[in-house]
């Protein structure tokens, strides 16, 4: 395979270059709003009864997704750069016969089971759909709770399109166990939830991020989570949600790219201002630190209920570790990420307890052991897991991010330090989730290639 090889959609990147530079408010670049932040922002305002101002929303192609769905839905909401606004139509407003929707949620699973639980609450018969992707995305974790709660829901063999068609309101309160940990879910029901006839409670397996948690209470939502990862929520009834005021952190999912690219980048330095520390979210620093990597916190704050702070990463000899159990949750969209450093750690890393990983944008255990092997890591599959043995370069290569963005960055990141370039083909899909991944190590000294 040809190792300079670049087309319309792909990215070369050519190691040898350190990484130096910070990212802030008063720089040329920051850190994109958080993603599961933002999408939460923009519903949750719909349902708010008032105008929400929400400062640094993440603007990108699964976020659109969420947006597009609001205009379907008949909510005003208006982008001036990074600042959007919403006219919250308060989440009392069912109608009678409300007409039945068609949404398209792209790539995106959180817009779609978010919204499969906000139009439950409204009861808005309604279509969603998305792509080929997000139609190979398990939704039988939602549609079984959400039919518990007496919602009339229904998918095609456990998928979308799921079909919600108009529903008797009040919704019945029920206590659920999740299989799995997964925000995504506990957001659907919880959401469900404000239109019940009493408390839901709601049990997981694990600590899932408990950003809708956080801003439903900010919202005036009574929440509280217990022991046992328990979650309860009472509705609100005739009260309206409180409108949004707030400035979103910057996601540490998107900056866990640049935070591995500096660990692994000899002469590295770099400072990430504004960054999302919600310990829900923080599996990774935590794996990082315990492989020796360098990463200081400075300037803890909070902000609208989240904690955030700086990190200052520099290049550090990484030694190899063994991840699982909770911290497999608190980390679980930063696999791709974590297996570059792990690459580059001297001797074994172990993922165990990890299955989920096979459900998300694409199956990230199959797709990361084959990616990184075809660029001569040594990796071996397992049923839930991998495991990596790191220490020496990889060779570089073409690779395939598998229409998954978080895999193509991580491809990318892996290419800073190879032996020889590293060409991620299909690069486009870095724009659903962090569009300037590409000008942004740019900016701090890589040579990268890219078309236009
Ligand atoms: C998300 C939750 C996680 C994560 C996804 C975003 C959210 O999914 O992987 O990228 O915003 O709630 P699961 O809840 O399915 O684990």
């Amino acid at each position: 395979m040809s190792h300079d090889k670049t087309s319309a959609d792909s990215l070369q990147i050519i190691p040898g270059c350190p990484l130096r530079g910070e990212l802030g408010p008063d720089g040329i670049y920051t850190l994109p709003g958080d993603k599961s932040l933002s999408h939460r922002a923009a519903l949750f305002a719909a349902l708010a009864e008032g105008q929400s101002h929400i400062e640094n929303f993440l603007v990108s192609g699964v976020t659109q997704a969420m947006l597009d769905a609001l205009t379907v839905l008949g909510i005003a909401w208006d982008l001036e750069g990074r600042t959007l606004r919403v006219e919250g139509k308060g989440f009392d407003n069912r109608q009678d016969n409300p007409e039945q929707v068609s949404i398209d949620c792209g790539n995106s699973a959180t817009t779609l089971r978010l919204l499969a639980g906000a139009l439950a609450a409204w009861n808005v018969p309604a279509i969603l759909d998305g792509s080929d992707g997000l139609r190979r995305r398990p939704m039988r974790r939602i549609i079984a709770p959400l039919r518990q709660m007496g919602v009339n829901i229904d998918g095609v063999d456990g998928c979308a399109p799921l079909c919600l068609q108009p529903t008797q309101l009040p919704l019945d309160a029920v206590e659920h166990t999740l299989a799995v940990a997964s925000a995504q879910v506990k957001s659907c029901l919880l959401l469900a939830a404000l239109a019940a006839d009493g408390p839901t409670s709601l049990r997981e397996p694990g600590p899932s991020r408990d950003h809708t948690e956080r801003m439903l209470r900010a919202m005036g939502v009574e929440v509280s989570s217990g022991e046992n990862y328990t979650t309860c929520i009472t509705p609100p009834g005739l009260r309206p949600l409180n409108p949004l005021l707030m400035a979103l952190p910057g996601d540490i999912s998107a900056a866990a790219f640049l935070i591995v690219a500096a660990l692994i980048t000899p002469g590295s330095q770099i400072t990430l201002r504004g960054v999302g520390l919600n310990p829900t979210r923080t599996g990774l620093l935590e794996a990082l630190v315990a492989m020796g990597g360098d990463l200081q916190v400075a300037n803890r704050s909070q902000q609208g209920g989240e904690p955030m702070g700086d990190l200052i990463v520099s290049h550090s000899r990484l030694e190899g570790v063994q991840v699982d159990g909770d911290l497999v949750v608190r980390m679980i969209d930063e696999f791709p990420a974590f297996a570059v450093a792990a690459a580059f750690a001297q001797g074994a890393t172990t993922v165990l307890e990890a299955s989920e990983l096979r459900y998300k944008e694409s199956d990230r255990i199959s797709a990361l052991c084959t990616e990184l092997s075809d660029l001569g890591v040594q990796v071996s599959e397992k049923v839930d897991g991998f495991v990596i043995h790191g220490g020496r370069l990889p060779r570089g290569g073409v690779v395939n991010p598998h229409g998954d963005h978080r895999l193509a960055m991580s491809l990318a990141v892996a290419g800073l330090a190879a032996e020889e370039s590293v060409t991620v083909q299909g690069a486009q899909i870095i724009h659903e989730s962090f569009p300037d991944f590409a000008p942004v190590l740019k900016y701090f000294g890589a040579n990268i290639r890219s078309p236009g």
